[in-house]
Protein backbone atom coordinates (compact mmCIF):
# COMPACT_ATOMS: atom_id res chain seq x y z
CA UNK A 1 0.00 0.00 0.00
CA UNK A 2 1.51 3.48 -0.86
CA UNK A 3 1.15 7.03 0.55
CA UNK A 4 1.13 10.17 -0.13
CA UNK A 5 2.80 13.01 1.73
CA UNK A 6 2.03 16.01 2.25
CA UNK A 7 4.86 18.80 0.51
CA UNK A 8 7.19 19.96 2.81
CA UNK A 9 6.93 23.10 0.82
CA UNK A 10 4.04 24.00 -1.08
CA UNK A 11 5.99 26.48 -3.26
CA UNK A 12 8.04 23.71 -4.31
CA UNK A 13 8.09 21.60 -7.43
CA UNK A 14 10.43 18.75 -6.29
CA UNK A 15 8.68 16.11 -3.97
CA UNK A 16 5.08 18.68 -4.03
CA UNK A 17 4.27 14.88 -4.09
CA UNK A 18 5.82 12.02 -3.14
CA UNK A 19 4.59 8.42 -3.24
CA UNK A 20 5.80 6.70 -0.48
CA UNK A 21 5.98 2.64 -0.97
CA UNK A 22 7.41 0.17 2.35
CA UNK A 23 8.36 -2.33 -0.80
CA UNK A 24 8.56 -2.11 -4.23
CA UNK A 25 10.25 -3.73 -7.32
CA UNK A 26 12.60 -0.46 -8.07
CA UNK A 27 11.32 3.11 -7.50
CA UNK A 28 12.75 3.76 -10.95
CA UNK A 29 10.81 0.82 -12.73
CA UNK A 30 7.42 2.23 -10.67
CA UNK A 31 8.54 5.94 -12.07
CA UNK A 32 9.17 5.31 -15.57
CA UNK A 33 5.57 3.64 -15.21
CA UNK A 34 3.31 6.97 -14.00
CA UNK A 35 6.34 8.71 -16.21
CA UNK A 36 3.72 9.89 -18.76
CA UNK A 37 1.04 11.06 -16.75
CA UNK A 38 2.91 12.52 -13.31
CA UNK A 39 3.52 15.77 -12.49
CA UNK A 40 7.50 16.89 -13.13
CA UNK A 41 8.78 17.12 -9.47
CA UNK A 42 7.00 13.56 -8.86
CA UNK A 43 8.97 11.44 -5.92
CA UNK A 44 8.79 7.57 -5.77
CA UNK A 45 10.58 6.56 -2.24
CA UNK A 46 10.94 3.16 -0.42
CA UNK A 47 12.05 1.76 2.58
CA UNK A 48 13.18 -1.91 0.42
CA UNK A 49 13.00 -2.52 -3.33
CA UNK A 50 13.19 -6.37 -4.06
CA UNK A 51 14.63 -5.46 -7.42
CA UNK A 52 16.69 -2.26 -7.09
CA UNK A 53 18.63 -1.68 -10.41
CA UNK A 54 21.91 -0.26 -10.77
CA UNK A 55 24.24 1.35 -13.87
CA UNK A 56 25.31 -1.47 -16.11
CA UNK A 57 22.58 -3.94 -15.04
CA UNK A 58 23.99 -4.24 -11.72
CA UNK A 59 21.48 -4.99 -8.48
CA UNK A 60 21.52 -2.06 -5.96
CA UNK A 61 20.96 -3.59 -2.79
CA UNK A 62 20.08 -1.58 0.57
CA UNK A 63 19.07 -2.60 3.83
CA UNK A 64 15.47 -2.59 4.38
CA UNK A 65 14.05 0.55 6.38
CA UNK A 66 17.96 2.59 6.91
CA UNK A 67 18.59 4.58 3.68
CA UNK A 68 16.74 6.42 1.14
CA UNK A 69 15.77 4.90 -2.10
CA UNK A 70 14.01 7.21 -4.16
CA UNK A 71 13.26 8.55 -7.88
CA UNK A 72 12.42 12.16 -8.97
CA UNK A 73 10.66 12.45 -12.64
CA UNK A 74 11.72 14.92 -14.84
CA UNK A 75 10.55 16.58 -17.92
CA UNK A 76 13.25 18.72 -19.00
CA UNK A 77 13.10 21.28 -22.15
CA UNK A 78 16.39 21.38 -22.59
CA UNK A 79 18.70 20.82 -25.75
CA UNK A 80 20.14 17.78 -25.53
CA UNK A 81 23.81 18.50 -25.11
CA UNK A 82 22.72 19.74 -21.51
CA UNK A 83 20.81 16.47 -20.43
CA UNK A 84 23.74 14.74 -19.38
CA UNK A 85 24.19 17.75 -16.84
CA UNK A 86 21.33 16.50 -14.97
CA UNK A 87 23.26 13.50 -13.45
CA UNK A 88 26.07 15.38 -12.68
CA UNK A 89 23.38 18.03 -10.81
CA UNK A 90 22.12 15.05 -8.92
CA UNK A 91 25.60 14.10 -7.88
CA UNK A 92 25.97 17.64 -6.46
CA UNK A 93 22.84 18.07 -4.77
CA UNK A 94 23.51 14.71 -2.79
CA UNK A 95 27.16 15.92 -1.90
CA UNK A 96 25.74 19.23 -0.85
CA UNK A 97 22.64 17.39 1.43
CA UNK A 98 25.37 15.09 3.28
CA UNK A 99 27.66 17.88 3.75
CA UNK A 100 25.06 20.07 5.40
CA UNK A 101 23.97 17.41 7.63
CA UNK A 102 27.27 15.67 8.47
CA UNK A 103 29.51 17.80 8.16
CA UNK A 104 31.69 15.21 6.18
CA UNK A 105 33.70 15.64 3.37
CA UNK A 106 32.35 14.34 -0.07
CA UNK A 107 33.99 13.21 -3.42
CA UNK A 108 31.68 13.39 -6.88
CA UNK A 109 33.06 10.47 -9.13
CA UNK A 110 32.01 11.05 -12.59
CA UNK A 111 29.67 10.70 -13.86
CA UNK A 112 27.55 10.30 -10.40
CA UNK A 113 28.98 8.18 -7.80
CA UNK A 114 29.18 9.41 -4.05
CA UNK A 115 32.23 8.41 -2.11
CA UNK A 116 33.48 9.81 1.53
CA UNK A 117 36.80 8.32 2.66
CA UNK A 118 37.23 6.50 -0.79
CA UNK A 119 34.14 4.48 -0.41
CA UNK A 120 30.49 4.39 -2.43
CA UNK A 121 28.16 5.78 -0.07
CA UNK A 122 25.51 6.71 -3.14
CA UNK A 123 24.72 5.31 -6.58
CA UNK A 124 22.51 7.72 -9.48
CA UNK A 125 20.79 5.84 -12.07
CA UNK A 126 19.20 7.89 -14.70
CA UNK A 127 16.97 6.39 -17.54
CA UNK A 128 14.85 8.30 -19.73
CA UNK A 129 11.52 7.19 -21.28
CA UNK A 130 9.81 8.15 -24.04
CA UNK A 131 6.27 8.68 -24.43
CA UNK A 132 4.04 8.90 -27.48
CA UNK A 133 2.06 12.27 -26.55
CA UNK A 134 4.87 13.52 -23.97
CA UNK A 135 8.37 15.22 -23.66
CA UNK A 136 10.97 12.96 -23.03
CA UNK A 137 10.75 12.28 -18.69
CA UNK A 138 13.80 11.32 -17.80
CA UNK A 139 14.24 9.39 -14.08
CA UNK A 140 16.92 10.06 -11.71
CA UNK A 141 16.78 7.29 -9.38
CA UNK A 142 19.17 7.60 -5.88
CA UNK A 143 20.29 5.43 -3.45
CA UNK A 144 21.90 6.82 -0.83
CA UNK A 145 23.44 4.44 2.32
CA UNK A 146 22.13 6.67 5.16
CA UNK A 147 21.85 4.52 8.29
CA UNK A 148 23.03 0.48 7.29
CA UNK A 149 25.83 -0.08 9.42
CA UNK A 150 26.58 -3.80 7.98
CA UNK A 151 27.19 -4.76 4.36
CA UNK A 152 27.82 -7.92 2.66
CA UNK A 153 31.55 -8.89 2.77
CA UNK A 154 32.12 -8.31 -0.90
CA UNK A 155 31.15 -4.52 -0.54
CA UNK A 156 32.94 -3.94 2.99
CA UNK A 157 36.02 -2.63 1.15
CA UNK A 158 34.18 -0.39 -1.17
CA UNK A 159 30.93 0.35 -0.04
CA UNK A 160 29.64 2.58 2.84
CA UNK A 161 26.85 4.66 4.93
CA UNK A 162 26.72 8.39 6.19
CA UNK A 163 26.50 6.50 9.67
CA UNK A 164 28.94 4.74 9.39
CA UNK A 165 31.62 6.72 8.75
CA UNK A 166 29.92 10.08 10.71
CA UNK A 167 29.08 7.66 13.59
CA UNK A 168 25.58 8.70 14.50
CA UNK A 169 22.16 7.79 13.38
CA UNK A 170 20.80 10.20 10.72
CA UNK A 171 17.34 11.33 10.06
CA UNK A 172 16.50 10.27 6.27
CA UNK A 173 13.30 12.47 5.91
CA UNK A 174 15.52 15.65 6.27
CA UNK A 175 18.36 14.16 3.59
CA UNK A 176 15.45 13.74 1.31
CA UNK A 177 14.61 17.23 2.09
CA UNK A 178 17.45 18.72 1.71
CA UNK A 179 18.38 17.09 -1.47
CA UNK A 180 15.07 17.96 -2.88
CA UNK A 181 15.92 21.67 -2.44
CA UNK A 182 19.44 21.52 -3.65
CA UNK A 183 19.04 19.66 -6.64
CA UNK A 184 15.62 21.88 -7.67
CA UNK A 185 18.20 24.99 -7.38
CA UNK A 186 20.16 23.30 -9.73
CA UNK A 187 18.03 22.23 -12.40
CA UNK A 188 16.66 25.96 -12.31
CA UNK A 189 20.02 26.98 -13.14
CA UNK A 190 20.14 24.22 -16.09
CA UNK A 191 17.24 25.71 -17.46
CA UNK A 192 18.79 29.03 -17.44
CA UNK A 193 22.05 27.93 -18.96
CA UNK A 194 24.46 28.45 -15.89
CA UNK A 195 26.23 25.17 -17.45
CA UNK A 196 29.28 26.36 -16.13
CA UNK A 197 27.90 26.91 -12.31
CA UNK A 198 27.47 22.94 -12.46
CA UNK A 199 30.95 21.84 -13.67
CA UNK A 200 32.43 24.17 -11.51
CA UNK A 201 30.62 22.74 -8.64
CA UNK A 202 30.94 18.94 -9.66
CA UNK A 203 34.80 19.17 -10.36
CA UNK A 204 35.42 20.99 -6.80
CA UNK A 205 34.62 17.62 -4.93
CA UNK A 206 35.92 15.34 -7.74
CA UNK A 207 39.21 13.90 -6.74
CA UNK A 208 39.51 11.63 -9.83
CA UNK A 209 40.70 14.65 -12.43
CA UNK A 210 44.18 14.35 -12.42
CA UNK A 211 44.54 10.79 -11.25
CA UNK A 212 44.92 7.73 -13.88
CA UNK A 213 41.77 6.36 -14.84
CA UNK A 214 40.54 3.36 -16.66
CA UNK A 215 36.89 3.59 -18.07
CA UNK A 216 34.70 0.71 -19.78
CA UNK A 217 32.87 2.36 -22.25
CA UNK A 218 30.71 0.05 -23.96
CA UNK A 219 32.99 -2.58 -25.46
CA UNK A 220 36.41 -0.59 -25.05
CA UNK A 221 38.72 0.25 -22.14
CA UNK A 222 40.20 3.29 -22.18
CA UNK A 223 43.39 4.04 -19.90
CA UNK A 224 44.72 7.78 -19.26
CA UNK A 225 44.78 10.85 -17.18
CA UNK A 226 40.89 12.19 -16.36
CA UNK A 227 41.92 15.97 -17.02
CA UNK A 228 39.01 17.55 -17.25
CA UNK A 229 34.90 17.84 -17.31
CA UNK A 230 33.79 19.77 -20.25
CA UNK A 231 30.57 21.89 -20.51
CA UNK A 232 28.30 19.38 -21.26
CA UNK A 233 29.41 16.92 -18.66
CA UNK A 234 31.32 14.63 -20.68
CA UNK A 235 35.13 14.00 -19.33
CA UNK A 236 38.08 14.55 -20.88
CA UNK A 237 41.03 11.75 -20.92
CA UNK A 238 44.52 12.48 -22.02
CA UNK A 239 45.70 8.88 -23.12
CA UNK A 240 49.17 8.65 -25.03
CA UNK A 241 47.38 8.96 -28.10
CA UNK A 242 45.58 12.40 -27.36
CA UNK A 243 42.79 13.45 -25.65
CA UNK A 244 39.04 11.33 -25.67
CA UNK A 245 35.94 12.61 -24.44
CA UNK A 246 34.15 9.87 -23.25
CA UNK A 247 30.21 10.28 -22.68
CA UNK A 248 29.44 7.35 -19.90
CA UNK A 249 31.44 4.28 -18.87
CA UNK A 250 32.33 3.21 -15.72
CA UNK A 251 35.40 4.62 -14.23
CA UNK A 252 38.39 2.81 -11.93
CA UNK A 253 40.82 5.55 -10.68
CA UNK A 254 44.18 5.45 -8.75
CA UNK A 255 45.43 8.21 -7.02
CA UNK A 256 48.60 9.75 -7.45
C1 LIG B 1 24.61 2.67 -9.36
O1 LIG B 1 25.51 3.14 -8.64
O2 LIG B 1 24.82 1.69 -10.07
C2 LIG B 1 23.26 3.33 -9.35
C3 LIG B 1 22.39 2.81 -8.25
C4 LIG B 1 21.03 3.47 -8.20
C5 LIG B 1 20.14 2.84 -7.15
C6 LIG B 1 18.85 3.59 -6.97
S1 LIG B 1 17.96 3.07 -5.54
C7 LIG B 1 16.58 3.98 -6.03
C8 LIG B 1 16.45 3.84 -7.53
N1 LIG B 1 15.68 2.67 -7.87
C9 LIG B 1 16.41 1.74 -8.48
O3 LIG B 1 16.00 0.62 -8.85
N2 LIG B 1 17.67 2.16 -8.62
C10 LIG B 1 17.84 3.52 -8.10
Amino acid sequence: MNQILQPPNPFRLFGTKIIRFEKIDSTNAYAKSIAEEAEEGTVILADEQSAGRGRFARSWISEPGKNLLFSIILKPRLPADRIALLSLAAGIAVALAIEEVSGLKTDCKWPNDILIDGKKVCGILAESSFARSAPISLIIGIGLNVNQLNFPKELQSTASSISLIAGKVFDRDLILNSILEQLELLYLRIGKDESDYIIQSFKARCAMLGNDVTIQSGNESIQGIASDIDRNGALMITTTKGIRKVLAGDVTFKRR
